[in-house]
């Protein structure tokens, strides 16, 4: 496949070094999940990041397939390819059995678990890793068909393909190759807990830049390198591996501000009735945003929710608590019993302490539209974002974004969120200490004015300077060695 012709703005500045120096060198991006670029609107997070990646330079975007092969595993997949612009897009269709033992099995019940520190819901079984090296042995087969020469630069996405380079190396592919992880990256003794581990890090050290969201994933991995295999990084995070220099090194993912806060300015009008209803009632909303995922620490949540009823009883009847959470990864149990323990909690506080004119806890179990919910985030008076673990939790910067500049609400952030690293001006918790949480919740909901435009003002400041065009160019200006 050939470069489009008329493709040659290159606004990343990153330029073929031999041939034509006018030419950008080809973006091929992979990731499990394929965006649908022709409409982004209920895209968040990976998508929009490398959608825009790619309409930036033009280039290739591999993912799998949302449908798959029902026949023999042996024949090989079907790739779909469409153009949209600047942007082609290959789908991989794979073989259903296989699929879901590599995504719901060891992409996220083996290695989800152990890379958000819950070794307690580790499930390893032989058939799951089989799978994933089998999946991802597909993807480089159709991956290496589709390079259009050495130049190509590849950036892999996320924990479902880290041993994508590794296929291409076997298959000759000596392009320079990059992956980006999108969730924590755990300490070594917890991820040398896993018996595949001295695997894992061989594929990683397949790439020449390995990239994390976070100092502390940076320094969880090299020190989990060095404990398997006593290799050591340098000063600048680089080491010798394979006869080549794998980097390392965080690069903070961000969201495009502008354009969140303009959606959130522009709330629908079910959204605008539904905060006027509040603000006559004297009710402030209280608001979390989250997939259903056990990481993000969604029944202590409601639980401190509970508790700042009962220490600060003049919130009752005056804030309320909207949680939105979305579906996910349902096929796998430990997905099953977090929203039965969700729904329980819900209904207990409810039970509690709801009456004829209040219902403390509105719960959602829905994926809501982009629009509607920077509407929803605008309107709500304090941002809940209390994971146990998790990578970046690009909904706390959405909250931010989503603010009225001249009366915002105020963030609750957990200390263990990626995003704590750079939100120091928002209300940092701990979220296991339900007391602590709760406290936090009373004082954001009582916070003066001026305080809540100091806190605002700066965060918005460092968002807008960690963005997602930040993101993408500085981890593009690496893989491409221009740095
Ligand atoms: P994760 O990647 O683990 O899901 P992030 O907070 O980094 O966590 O990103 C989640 C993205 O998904 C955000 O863009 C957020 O707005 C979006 N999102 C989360 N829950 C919902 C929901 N119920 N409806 C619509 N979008 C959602
Ligand atoms: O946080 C990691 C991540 O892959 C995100 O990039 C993505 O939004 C989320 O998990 C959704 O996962 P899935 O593709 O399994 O629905």
């Amino acid at each position: 496949m050939a470069d489009d012709p008329t493709d040659h703005g290159d606004v990343l500045g990153v330029a073929r070094r031999t041939g034509d120096d006018a030419m950008p060198r080809r973006l091929v991006v992979v990731s499990n999940r394929l965006g649908n670029v022709r409409d982004l609107s209920q895209a968040g997070g990976l998508a929009v990041g490398v959608a825009d990646a790619l309409a930036e330079r033009g280039g290739l975007w591999l993912g799998a397939s949302s449908e798959h092969q029902d026949s023999g595993a042996d024949e090989p997949p079907l790739i779909r390819m469409e153009r949209h612009g600047r942007i082609e897009t290959a789908a991989l269709t794979l073989p259903r059995e296989e699929y879901s033992a590599y995504y719901n099995g060891y992409a996220n019940t083996t290695l989800w678990p152990l890379f958000h520190y819950r070794l307690d819901l580790v499930d390893h079984r032989q058939e799951f890793l089989q799978a994933y090296r089998q999946i991802n042995a597909r993807f480089a087969q159709a991956l290496a068909g589709l390079l259009s020469g050495n130049d190509d630069l590849i950036w892999v996405q996320d924990y479902h393909l880290i041993p994508l380079a590794a296929e291409l190396r076997r298959l000759g592919v000596r392009n320079r190759i990059g992956f980006f992880l999108h969730i924590p990256f755990p300490p070594p003794d917890l991820f040398v807990a896993t018996p595949d581990h001295a695997e894992l890090i061989e594929n990683f050290l397949q790439y020449d830049v390995v990239g994390f969201q976070t100092e502390t994933d940076v320094a969880n991995f090299r020190r989990s390198v060095h404990a398997t295999n006593s290799t050591s990084f340098d000063a600048a995070g680089a080491a010798e591996a394979n006869g080549r220099t794998v980097l390392t090194k965080c690069f903070p993912i961000g969201i495009d501000v502008d354009s969140f806060a303009r959606m959130a300015s522009e709330a629908a009008e079910d959204v605008q009735i539904d905060s006027m209803r509040r603000q006559i009632l004297g009710l402030k909303q209280i608001i979390g945003v989250d997939r259903l995922d056990y990481s993000k620490g969604l029944p202590g949540r409601m639980q401190a929710f509970a508790r700042l009823l009962e220490r600060h009883p003049e919130h009752e009847r005056a804030a309320t608590y909207l949680q939105i959470a979305s579906p996910t990864r349902e096929e796998v149990s430990a997905y099953a019993e977090i929203r039965g323990q969700l729904e329980a909690t819900a209904g207990a506080v409810n039970g509690r302490y709801a009456d004829l004119a209040w219902t403390p806890i509105r719960y959602i179990h829905r994926a809501v539209p982009r629009s509607r919910l920077a509407g929803l985030l605008r309107a709500s008076q304090v941002g809940l974002v209390t994971p146990l673990r998790d990578g970046m939790n690009l909904v706390a910067m959405e909250y931010i974004a989503a603010q009225d500049e001249s009366d915002p609400g105020v963030l609750v952030l957990s200390r263990f969120a990626g995003a704590a690293e750079q939100l120091a001006e928002s209300l940092i918790v701990n979220p296991y200490s339900v007391d602590e949480v709760a406290d936090a919740m009373a004082t954001a909901l009582a916070m003066p004015l001026n305080e809540r435009i100091e806190r605002h003002g700066a965060l918005l400041k460092r968002i807008k300077r960690n963005d997602a065009a930040e993101w993408r160019r500085s981890f593009i200006k690496a893989l491409a060695d221009e740095s």
